[in-house]
């Protein structure tokens, strides 16, 4: 059986002299300053809400959840969304057609915590456009591409641990650009809570249900995925993750051994894409993985999607999934084309630090074909 996130019970990839996240950051992206969030997007929020009036847009790329655009709204700031190439670089035509004067953000977003590719085309429209980069690199929290840490590379960006750790909550905003830094006001929503609360209780308690009686319980993912088929809406979403990081989660980043969890990831994904590469009616979305990047899933393009799930999950693997639901506005819209497509083909397999590869090569043996 595999599950869909890991076990915040199994302590292996952790270890108390590691670290934690706070170290690796501080290793991977000297200088830059950073806080804690409960979520992504309120980091997101607070890190560009000193640098922004009212009245202004900002770019975003189509294939996308639904919430992810609500900070901006809340800011007053119009979302537009951006078409994307099928390697997922933006379609830099369709990007400069909709910019304009009151443009005050594009955002790039590391997939399935690889960079974005063509994100140095952004850097360059940004600086045309004299607008703010915001580096998404909700998926990738510990990825490192040419020596530097995704979410890094704009001028402000933010990661998930929720898509790394076994954590109810948790997210880091970066401030790179150094009018970004210098406008930083952070909210009462910043930081870390001091105390365990409900929401610690809760996740514990799940966790614990899920790892002792049903492995195919996948209330967790349900619970906190913002991809999910049964989302409540996009603007309930953001208002419900409005709190600092749980001390559960900061204690579980603390002791995280970052290293191991990336090189138990980057062996999953590549026993996955092994045991995959006979089947025709499968594309991986990513040939390499190249040095530094700790991926967050193994995306493949299927020809039936629905078909290739219910054989994972006849093989026993609970956490793959298509993703996201995407915002009504690009949904069915053809100048969106790779999202609509990649929304319904593109299942994602997990390669979390708690799956052994021998397990991977026993779902492969009954995959084979
Ligand atoms: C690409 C992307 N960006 C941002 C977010 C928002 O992160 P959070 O759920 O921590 O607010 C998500 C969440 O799933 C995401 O997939």
């Amino acid at each position: 059986m595999i599950g869909a996130t890991p076990s915040v019970f199994d302590a292996s990839l952790s270890r108390s002299d590691a670290g934690g996240i706070d170290a690796y950051v501080e290793r991977h992206a000297p200088g830059v300053g950073y806080t804690y969030y409960g979520a992504g997007k309120v980091a997101l929020r607070d890190g560009i809400a000193g640098l922004v009036e009212p009245g202004g847009n900002v770019l975003v790329p189509a294939y996308l959840s639904p919430a992810v655009v609500e900070p901006f709204r809340e800011l007053g700031l119009e979302p537009r969304f951006y078409a994307l190439e099928e390697s997922l670089a933006p379609d830099v035509a369709d990007l400069e057609a909709r910019m304009d004067e009151d443009t005050v953000a594009v955002t790039s977003v590391n997939y399935f915590g690889f960079p974005q590719p063509g994100l140095e085309r952004i850097a360059d429209l940004t600086d045309e456009y004299d607008c703010y980069h915001v580096d998404d690199n909700a998926h990738g929290p510990i990825s490192v591409a040419d020596g530097r840490l995704l979410g890094t590379h704009g001028d402000l960006g933010f990661t998930t641990l929720r898509k790394l750790l076994p954590v109810p909550d948790g997210a880091l905003l970066y401030r790179a650009g150094d009018d970004v830094a210098a406008a930083f006001e952070p909210s009462s929503l910043a930081g870390t809570a001091d105390r365990f609360g409900a929401g610690d209780c809760r996740f514990l308690a799940t966790s614990a249900a899920e790892t002792a009686l049903d492995p195919l319980y996948r209330s967790i993912e349900s619970l906190l995925a913002d991809d999910d088929a049964s989302s409540v809406d996009p603007t309930a979403r953001y208002e419900a993750a409005k709190a600092p990081m749980s001390k559960l989660s900061a204690a579980v980043a603390d002791a995280a051994d970052p290293d191991a969890i990336r090189d138990a990831r980057r062996e999953n994904f590549r026993t996955w894409a092994r045991v995959l590469a006979g089947r025709g009616d499968l594309a991986p979305l990513y040939e390499e993985l190249p040095t530094g990047i700790s991926p967050y899933e193994y995306p493949v393009l299927a020809d039936d999607p629905s078909a290739f799930l219910a054989e994972l999950e006849d093989c026993g693997v609970a956490g793959a999934h298509t993703w996201p639901i995407l915002r009504e506005s690009v949904r069915g819209d053809d100048a969106y084309g790779t999202a609509n497509r990649y929304s319904e083909a593109v299942v994602a397999l997990p390669v979390h630090q708690g799956i052994e590869p021998a397990d991977i090569e026993a779902v492969g043996d009954r995959l084979r074909r």
